[in-house]
């Protein structure tokens, strides 16, 4: 037999005796080969069930490479690692967007271009004026990144490549901008203009902080920290939302519009909002003698160790290491924070006991990046927003490889109708 008779998959279906031969490609099979699967003539054809998609390869990709059991992560082929200690977020954006590490006038060019293009046109200063003064930035980031999209209406000539580039610098460009704008509102501080004598880190940190000085001048230590959170946030491959990146821009829809996608679904607690959540649980906790009675609580079920787990990486996260030595060089500058001992204690406690080693739960990415913020002096509502900045390159590019890949159409599931049919209505005063 030839190895390719041998990458397929014979399935018998007992309900009729007939038996079908659907190839494996990949280590995969295409879902719509069991469509001919029939009872009858007239039957749909046999689908496949997954919901939250957790066996389901909803594209093919370039970009990053993850193997969650050997706690790998890798863009574009180069080692999380390799890129966190050697490369800046900025190259690594370049990476992500054009597939190949930069060489030096690329990087240079995509440093101009990405810089002058930090300013947002000043409508976006008065609606940002017109959220309360409580509005989650969070939120506001969202409300901002798709109104971009009204500013930029050619943006929606999605199949002009021109065209995409120049909406991605754009987006990678403004979205620190318009996230550092939705701090200073939340704290009722003027906005502060791009400083393009900074780089991307530090223009960043001076908008956030600035305040009278006439020039902003950061610490390169925290700055270079931020850069490593940046880069190692960039891009996670086929997670909620980069799926829903994919899934609104198969509609065609402009790139804006579909990175606001992402936003929302990086909104959520158990995504981009798990750092939030991590730090509100370590202040909850308040002392390391109240440690082991939190961990009763989350073996009862009553609610989750957050920052704890992954949907696929099962032995560690990669990121996690690399945070936890950016904490210390962090902590070096700032102080320490207390809360460092309660999350240093409640993961030994953790990673020691038998709930979570039976079900491979390890501390992810956001485990540790809350504490860097609260020492850069963020409060819990930014730091979904932080995570948002860095991986608009991971979307874009995403969303530049899905609009390019001739196999794609607009995302559609199917459903398992379970509700009923057939009824006749009844008047309302009948009901
Ligand atoms: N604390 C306690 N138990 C947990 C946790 C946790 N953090 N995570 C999973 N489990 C349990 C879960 O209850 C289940 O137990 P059982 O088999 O007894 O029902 C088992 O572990 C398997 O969990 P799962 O829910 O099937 O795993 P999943 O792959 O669906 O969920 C996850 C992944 C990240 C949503 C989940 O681990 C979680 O909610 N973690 C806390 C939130 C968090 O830290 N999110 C950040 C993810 S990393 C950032 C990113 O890339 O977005």
């Amino acid at each position: 037999m030839s190895p390719e008779k041998n990458d397929s998959l014979t399935v018998t279906d007992n309900r009729t005796g007939s038996t079908y031969e659907v190839p494996i490609t990949d280590g995969t099979v295409r879902a719509m080969d069991f469509r001919q699967m029939k009872v009858s003539e007239d039957d749909f054809g046999l689908m496949t069930y997954d919901p939250a998609f957790t066996n389901t390869a909803s594209c093919r990709s370039e970009i990053t490479f993850l193997d969650g059991e050997a706690g790998v992560l890798e863009y574009r082929g180069y080692p999380i690692d390799q890129l966190a200690e050697k490369s800046t977020y900025l190259e690594v954006a370049y990476l992500l967007v054009h597939g190949e590490l930069p060489t030096q006038p690329q990087l240079d060019q995509w440093t101009h271009d990405i810089t002058m293009h930090t300013f947002v046109h000043e409508n976006v200063k008065d609606f940002m004026s017109g959220f309360r003064h409580d509005a989650h930035p969070m939120g506001m980031l969202l409300g901002g990144v798709g109104a971009l999209s009204t500013f930029y209406p050619d943006a929606n000539n999605i199949s002009d490549p021109e065209n995409r580039d120049i909406q991605t610098i754009r987006l990678i460009a403004k979205m620190p901008t318009l996230a550092a704008f939705a701090f200073r509102h939340t704290r009722g501080q003027p906005y502060v203009y791009p400083d393009n004598d900074l780089n991307y880190p530090e223009n960043f940190l001076g908008m956030l902080y600035k305040m009278t000085e006439l020039k902003y001048e950061p610490d390169p230590r925290l700055a270079r920290a931020l850069d490593i959170l940046f880069i190692l946030h960039a891009d996670h491959e086929q997670n909620c939302s980069t799926s829903a990146v994919r899934a609104v821009g198969s509609s065609q829809v402009d790139p804006y519009s579909a990175t606001a996608a992402g936003i929302a679904a990086l909104y959520g607690p158990l995504h981009g909002g798990a750092n939030e959540a991590v730090l509100r649980m370590l202040r909850r906790i308040g002392t390391v003698e109240k440690i082991p009675d939190f961990i009763k609580g989350v073996k009862d079920g009553d609610e989750k160790l957050m920052g704890f787990g992954h949907r696929v990486y099962k032995n560690f996260d990669p990121r996690a290491t690399i945070i936890k030595k950016a904490c210390d060089d962090v902590f070096e500058v700032t102080g320490k924070n207390p809360l460092l001992e309660i999350a240093t204690e409640l993961e030994k406690h953790a990673l020691e006991d038998e709930y979570f080693v039976k079900r491979k739960l390890y501390p992810n990415v956001d485990f540790y990046s809350g504490l860097i913020y609260e020492a850069l002096g963020l409060p819990v509502e930014m730091f979904p927003v932080m995570f948002a900045i860095p991986r608009t390159s991971g979307w874009i590019s995403q969303w530049l490889e899905m609009v390019q890949d001739k196999e794609q159409k607009i995302a559609r599931p199917r459903q398992i109708y379970t509700g009923a049919r057939e009824k006749d209505y009844v008047e309302i005063g009948s009901r």
